[in-house]
C-alpha cells in the first residue's frame, strides 16, 4: 500500500484547488493490478469542480480496468478525509462492500473503513431488476 500512498500524495500536489485550498489526491488499485491515480479539479462555476475520486475512476475506466479492489484518499486537515456521499456512490458502482478505502493524510494511514461501512443500504444495479 506504500505505493499507493506515495503515488496520493505526489497526485494531490497537482490539484487544482483555487477555492477551496483543500488539495486532494486518490490512487486506485484495480483488481488488474494496475495503479490508477487522480486529484481535485474545480472550477470558478463551483459545481463543475470534481473530486479526486472522481478523477481517478475516469482514469481507470479510460485505462481499461472496471473493478476497484482498494482505494487511498490523501487529504489534510484535523478530520478524516472521507469520500463525499457523491463519491461513495461512484465508488460503488466499481467496488463492493468489503472493499478497504484507506483515509490518508499527507503524514499516511489514518484509517482503513469499508465501503460498505460508508455507504450502507447502497443503490446498486440490484436495485433495477426488482
Ligand atoms: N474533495 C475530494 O476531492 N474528495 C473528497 O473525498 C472530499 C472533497 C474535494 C472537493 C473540493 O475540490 C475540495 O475537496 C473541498 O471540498
Amino acid at each position: 500500500m506504500q505505493d499507493m500512498i506515495e503515488q496520493a500524495a505526489k497526485v494531490r500536489e497537482n490539484a487544482h484547488a483555487p477555492y477551496s485550498r483543500f488539495h486532494v489526491g486518490a490512487c486506485i488499485r484495480a483488481e488488474s493490478g494496475r495503479l490508477y491515480v487522480g486529484c481535485n479539479v474545480e472550477n470558478t462555476a463551483y459545481p463543475q469542480g470534481q473530486c479526486a475520486e472522481a478523477s481517478a475512476i475516469g482514469a481507470m475506466v479510460s485505462g481499461g480496468d472496471g473493478r476497484i479492489a482498494e482505494i487511498v484518499v490523501m487529504g489534510e486537515g484535523e478530520r478524516l478525509c472521507t469520500p463525499c456521499g457523491g463519491c461513495r456512490q461512484r465508488l460503488s458502482e466499481f467496488a463492493g462492500p468489503e472493499t478497504p478505502v484507506h483515509v490518508c493524510s499527507p503524514e499516511g494511514l489514518r484509517e482503513t473503513i469499508t465501503l460498505g461501512d460508508l455507504l450502507p443500504y447502497a443503490f446498486a444495479a440490484d436495485n433495477l431488476e426488482d
